[in-house]
């Protein structure tokens, strides 16, 4: 059996991978007590921890085989990688939000989109043919139509909350959003069977939950 690295983004994500895991029967005591090690090992695989977009950098690098990763970075990071599976948690979606009942697709002036995913903004706006200035922002992106930088947003509804309480509504969803385990091209050729030997457990795990 060839050895796989494991890249899993740190929080929420790397908690739901290792509750699928645990689920197939595997002991994962050595990723629940880490402590602030960046690296760990279970079952003859290694598994390393960090930010998102760096899950799909190490995993396009192939310094890293597999990774597991929200959609949304995924879709602005526009990388090399083959998604393997749909995990289904960490399920949101990507919207179009605007200040409610601003009617955000009225009139013909240029609209201003605010957004932490420039590149998801910009394709959405482009499949529709129109002309949209994009800002982006880093965080707290409900605050742009609330300060008047920007006519609408781009951005990420899980609950809605955020959105209500700032007196925003959904125009449109954007795209369907949940974690995915990635892998490298080159890898996936080189370590097929153990990738799929992988992925299968997840897999299974996902219909017993
Ligand atoms: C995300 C997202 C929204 C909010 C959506 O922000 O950007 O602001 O969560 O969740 P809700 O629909 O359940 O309210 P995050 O908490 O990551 O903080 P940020 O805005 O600073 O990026």
């Amino acid at each position: 059996m060839k050895k796989l690295r494991i890249a899993l983004t740190k929080g929420r994500l790397e908690q739901k991978t290792v509750e699928l895991l645990e689920r197939a029967g595997l002991n994962c005591a050595p990723l629940r007590d880490k402590g602030r090690k960046l690296i760990a090992e279970i079952a003859g695989a290694e598994f390393m921890f960090a930010k998102a977009a760096d899950v799909v950098t190490y995993v396009e690098y192939g310094v890293a085989d597999l990774g597991v990763v929200g959609k949304d970075t995924l879709m602005e990071a526009d990388r090399r990688v083959c998604e393997v599976l749909n995990l289904g948690f960490g399920a949101c979606r990507f919207a179009l939000a605007a200040l409610k009942g601003s009617e955000f697709y009225k009139g013909y002036e240029t609209k201003t989109v605010a957004t932490k995913y420039p590149r998801v903004a910009k394709r959405f706006f482009e499949r529709k043919n129109l002309d949209v200035d994009i800002i982006r922002i880093e965080g707290s992106v409900e605050l742009a139509p609330l300060l008047k930088l920007a006519d609408g947003i781009v951005d990420i509804v899980e609950t809605g909350t955020t959105l209500r309480e700032n007196g925003l509504e959904v125009i449109e969803t954007v795209a369907d959003i949940s974690a995915r385990l990635i892998a490298n091209p080159a890898s996936y050729k080189l370590k097929r069977a153990e990738i799929e030997a992988f992925s299968g457990l997840l897999s299974k795990s996902l219909e017993k939950a």
